[in-house]
């Protein structure tokens, strides 16, 4: 098992807090296949409320919560999902859409790191007109968008979505993996984001520090929908209220502190832009992830990855270019190492 100094490869390797680890120890619980763990419905209340939505599931994973989110849209196999080209559903989750759901994507290439565009998404869902075949039955946007570097689906475009979806009478999915990075970056409470779809999703064990943990958000029939989807996927987890404690202090504590990742975030892409100006541009860093376009200064990613583990620095690959997240584990000298690494990187490349 590799052991890095500081490590950057993502907002998942967080370990639970002192806090999180009492309210663990501390925890109620019951079986919550009956439903009956108090702290499990405890945190299902409280993300309900803090999206604004009827109710709220707890599932273990991400993708677990994208995938009943994705199912309860429809039955039976053979669906047409919208998404961007690089989402996760659409890339990461690809075959767990087609085996649980029949789902194939209908992707939207985005350039240079933009969003998908309400305008691409009329397209896509336009009828077809001469054999009815390609029938767009659900929209899935992602905010922050993973591979495009963690930057913010605006609100705007998704409200364009939303008008054209809801035109085209079609439902809207969204991965919420990181919204609460999204809401902390750009000032809009995650309830508004969460008003223009049907179903939401996201992970209390991203950056909001829970060790284990997401939750499916919806309308009150939908969530009754998505519990028995979670037994069907295997998800009914028993006394999962030990979990779920995390979750709650997660809630409480993680998006007030979440600006000072996106802060070292930025400093950590203006300290490799001092170094490799072609390969960041620092002002599309807005929230945790800093992606770093190495071949654009003629160096292969994973000899820079392996280079970066030498000096104790981990990071990852994302879209062929390396990755770094910051979180909660990562302070401002975190951040010097990180940057002395890359001037190393710099260094041997000359
Ligand atoms: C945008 C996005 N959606 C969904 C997921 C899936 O979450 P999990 O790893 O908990 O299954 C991830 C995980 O990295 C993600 O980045």
């Amino acid at each position: 098992m590799a052991t890095y100094r500081v490590d950057l490869r993502s907002d998942t390797v967080t370990t639970p807090s002192d806090a999180m680890r009492r309210a663990m120890a501390e925890a109620e619980v019951g079986d919550d296949w009956y439903g009956d763990d108090p702290t499990v419905n405890r945190l299902q209340e409280r993300a309900a409320e803090i999206t604004g939505k009827e109710a709220a599931l707890f599932v273990p994973t991400g993708t677990m919560a994208n995938q009943i989110g994705l199912r309860l849209h429809f039955t039976g196999g053979g669906h047409l999902v919208v998404a961007e080209a690089g989402a996760h559903v659409a890339t990461t989750e690809v075959m767990s859409s087609a085996v649980l759901s029949g789902i194939a994507y209908k992707a939207i290439e985005t350039e240079g790191g933009r969003h998908m565009t309400a305008e691409q998404v009329a397209r896509a869902v336009a009828p077809d007109t001469v054999y009815d075949v390609e029938v767009v039955d659900l929209v899935c946007v992602e905010n922050t968008r993973g591979s495009a570097g963690g930057r913010v689906f605006p609100i705007e475009e998704i409200r364009a979505i939303r008008k054209v979806a809801e035109e085209a009478d079609v439902p809207v999915h969204l991965d919420g993996a990181r919204i609460f990075n999204a809401s902390v970056a750009s000032g809009v409470p995650v309830s508004e984001y969460a008003a223009e779809v049907d179903t939401l999703m996201f992970c209390v064990s991203k950056g909001l520090g829970a060790p284990i943990g997401s939750l499916v958000c919806g309308t009150a029939e939908a969530i009754r929908e998505a519990r028995r989807i979670k037994i069907l996927f295997g998800g009914a987890w028993r006394q999962a209220g030990i979990v779920a404690a995390a979750g709650i202090v997660a809630l409480e504590e993680g998006p007030r502190r979440l600006h000072e990742d996106h802060e070292r975030a930025g400093r950590l892409a203006r300290g490799v832009a001092e170094v490799f100006p072609d390969a960041i541009d620092p002002a599309t860093v807005e929230t945790n992830i800093v992606l770093v376009d190495t071949e654009a200064v003629g160096l292969d990613p994973i000899g820079v990855r392996r280079r970066m583990m030498d000096d104790g620095v981990g990071c990852t690959i994302e879209a062929g270019k390396v990755r770094m997240v910051t979180h909660l584990g990562i302070d401002d000298e975190d951040v010097e190492t990180a940057l002395a690494a890359w001037r190393n990187v710099a260094g041997a490349a000359r």
